[in-house]
């Protein structure tokens, strides 16, 4: 992911699709040909650990077991806990509401990206799924705008982690 963002924002800094660009600073690929060599790389590798983990996690029932039912009113309720930082962290392999939420969005986000960079990528291969997203100029919104997701995400997820470091530890080694 880090490294599809970071070529990612080096591919659009070519041709920016608002008003403003990434600072080349933070940017993977050095010139623009490189940037889209290490975003057709790593792709690869994103891929295939998606439908590993997405197989996985339908195959043994983790999904069903650990982000459903998703209750709204649960949500609503822990998200305001967790603003005033009283959320549980007993069990940490009992997720919340909210983290439910997310986790289920950052999935969703994750497979969005991935479509819409197929469509964007061979948008005449791919030509169904282009139109999917409206055609290729969309598309490349789309993808833009599912990378800020999954960003957003990712920056809140390690901030909340980094308050409760013993979910950490828990992330890298799996229990
Ligand atoms: C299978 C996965 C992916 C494929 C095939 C793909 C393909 C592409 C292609 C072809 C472009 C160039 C678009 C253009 O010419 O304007 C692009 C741009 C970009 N990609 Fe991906 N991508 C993939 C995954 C990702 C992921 C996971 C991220 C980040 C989370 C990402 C972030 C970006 C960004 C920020 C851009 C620049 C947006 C633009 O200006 O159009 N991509 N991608």
């Amino acid at each position: 992911m880090l490294i599809m963002i970071g070529s990612g924002w080096r591919i659009y800094n070519e041709s920016p699709l608002f008003p403003f660009i990434i600072p080349f600073e933070i940017t993977l690929g050095h010139e623009f040909p490189g940037a889209l060599l290490w975003h057709f790389a790593a792709m690869w590798l994103l891929v295939v650990n998606g439908i590993v983990y997405l197989a996985l996690g339908i195959l043994t029932g983790r999904f069903r077991r650990k982000y459903f039912p998703i209750r709204p009113r649960e949500a609503v309720a822990d998200f305001g806990a967790a603003l005033r930082g009283h959320l549980s962290h007993d069990d940490l392999a009992v997720y919340n509401a909210v983290q439910k939420l997310f986790y289920v969005g950052a999935i969703v986000a994750g497979i969005v990206v991935i479509l819409s960079g197929f469509s964007i990528w061979k948008p005449v291969q791919f030509q169904e799924l282009t139109a999917l997203f409206g055609g290729y100029d969309a598309a490349r919104y789309v993808h833009f705008f599912a990378m800020a997701a999954i960003v957003i995400f990712l920056i809140v997820h390690i901030a909340l982690a980094a308050l409760v470091p013993k979910t950490l530890r828990a992330m890298l080694r799996g229990r």
